[in-house]
């Protein structure tokens, strides 16, 4: 079945995956391409509208990126320009578009002009919005209207004849309090989408799909990891295929406390996956034996699991297909200019595995973003202690203990670790940040004990608030709280005499301390 569709020309905004998941809030299915997605092939994915997105670029740039010549003749679906967006259309149809005497960001307040206006209607005459720009339009092309000014400035055009639409501002961000309604003018009365985009439609497709690839008879094996990606992949998988799949779920010896065991536990007993569960921990803790470099150790725990996988795999036999649960952000071809910080570590998943298997990918998840995975989630009955868990990052807790790995300080990181997570779900705090856990120092210092001096190891606390994990904050925590989960871990784990709580943010800081 084909979707309706919104297709969305990114010019490099940050914003441009938060218009995206603005637009699939509201059931239509939605994609990000490039800005130099071709005209012929916009076509012919017949979308009910295009989104320009925003851009750090100034469209007076010599190199600023634009779309074709023939671009406005050739697409007569309804098109909104967002920000960058904007200034390009006005130029490229003839208006101008100059730097602002000041660069606008943050809140500003728009006015409605009188008139007729499509992209405003019933919403109320002053409305605060989310600025961020350097240029702004002086020059209206032919047939356009202003709809609405900010101060002096121009912030919405609209040429109802050519179904074109442009706003200076970003309605996609929770700033601007009417965005939503805002773009629900765009997708619903302009371009007539009538949202058909849900949770129920996407799970059976995909299952459809699934049966259709791996055919009567096919097997599939799949990386459990006890993540919400992966799970949710193997229970869609499992939906279509049943038990012809099986699920490898491994024991590196560096998962939180228990987590092996009841997470094993509950892909059998709950979501009835047909999984394997291989306790490879003492392999793993043997290679990384003496290793202290950060790099080194995410190497040997990804080389390591590739041989535990495969050997296990091999057990399956006949498996012809392998399910990852690769997210839409790792696909989308986008110009957005995300830093230099994807690269800075060397990610560990089954990298290498499916052409040395000879395995073709089944990604289930392809199209979703992190969010959807989670709501979708719910949908296929996954329990919310997976659907709500933060996220944890493939080399475990050998990330988290600063220095060399062995299994006695696994085992009191995991102690310090449990009762910080404890007291997060006691203060019902957990679900307040995004990702929280304990660290190991390699540092002993003094303390004391009764009437006895100690000299004993340090744990650093983490918590922190952030939307993608590309960047984030400190999180705020209540003194109450740190001080609970301080004095527990002090008194509860022997070994340590020191927590201490970790105030940096992500940058100049990175989240995990390795
Ligand atoms: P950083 O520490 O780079 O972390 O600020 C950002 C997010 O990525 C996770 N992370 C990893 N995940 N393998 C993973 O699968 C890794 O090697 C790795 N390093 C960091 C981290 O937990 C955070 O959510």
């Amino acid at each position: 079945m084909q979707h309706e569709l919104i297709l969305i020309l990114d010019f490099g905004s940050q914003y441009t995956q938060l218009i995206a998941r603005r637009v699939r809030e509201l059931g239509v299915y939605c994609e990000i391409v490039p800005f130099h997605y071709s005209v012929e092939k916009i076509i012919e994915r017949q979308p009910k509208g295009l989104i320009l997105s925003g851009g750090p670029s100034s469209v007076t740039d010599k190199d600023a990126p634009r779309v074709s010549k023939d671009f406005y003749d050739k697409i007569t679906v309804p098109i909104l320009g967002i920000c960058y967006g904007m200034q390009l259309m006005a130029v490229d149809l003839g208006g101008a578009s100059q730097p602002a005497m000041r660069r606008e960001y943050g809140h500003a307040q728009l006015k409605r002009l009188s008139g007729k206006t499509l992209i405003f209607t019933d919403l109320p005459e002053k409305m605060d919005v989310w600025m961020s720009h350097g240029d702004h339009v002086t020059k209206l092309p032919e047939g356009f209207n202003t709809t609405a000014t900010t101060g002096d400035v121009i912030t919405a055009i609209e040429n109802h004849e050519r179904n074109l639409f442009a706003v200076q501002f970003h309605p996609e961000v929770a700033h601007t309090p009417k965005g939503k309604d805002i773009l629900k003018n765009f997708i619903f009365n302009i371009c007539q989408c009538s949202s058909d985009w849900s949770a129920k439609s996407f799970i059976a497709e995909e299952v459809a799909k699934i049966k259709e690839i791996v055919g009567e008879t096919g097997n599939v094996i799949c990386g459990l990891s006890g993540g919400v990606d992966s799970t949710v992949a193997a229970v869609l998988v499992h939906e279509a295929i049943g038990n012809r799949q099986t699920c490898v779920f491994v024991n590196n010896g560096l998962l939180r406390a228990d987590e092996f065991e009841n997470t094993l536990k509950m892909y059998r007993n709950n979501l009835h996956l047909n999984v394997v569960g291989v306790d490879a921990s003492k392999e793993f803790y043997k290679e990384l034996k003496s290793v202290t470099d950060p790099e080194e150790k995410r190497k040997i725990i990804g080389r390591v699991f590739i041989q535990v996988f495969e050997r296990e795999a091999k057990k399956v036999g006949k498996a012809k297909f392998l399910v990852q649960g690769t997210l839409y952000p790792d696909v989308i071809e986008s110009v957005s200019l995300r830093g230099a910080s994807v690269t800075i570590k060397s990610h560990h998943n089954v990298g290498g595995l499916p052409e040395k298997m000879k395995l073709k990918l089944i990604e289930p998840l392809r199209e979703l973003f992190k969010d959807e995975v989670r709501l979708f989630g719910k949908e296929l009955g996954i329990p919310n202690e997976i659907l709500q868990r933060h996220p944890f990052p493939g080399p475990g807790l050998a990330v988290r203990i600063l220095g060399d790995i062995t299994p006695e300080k696994v085992e009191l990181l995991q102690q310090a670790d449990r009762i910080f997570i404890e007291e997060l779900h006691n203060f019902r705090l957990y679900n307040e940040v995004w990702q929280a856990f304990a660290v190991l120092l390699p540092i002993q210092s003094v303390g004391v004990m009764g009437d006895f001096r100690t000299y004993e190891k340090t744990v650093a606390l983490r918590a922190v608030t952030s939307t993608d994990g590309m960047t984030a904050d400190w999180a705020r925590l209540p003194h109450e709280f740190l001080q609970k989960a301080s004095s527990r871990i002090t008194s509860e784990v022997r070994g340590v005499n020191r927590v201490v709580y970790d105030i940096s943010s992500k940058p100049p800081s990175t989240i995990e301390w390795e």
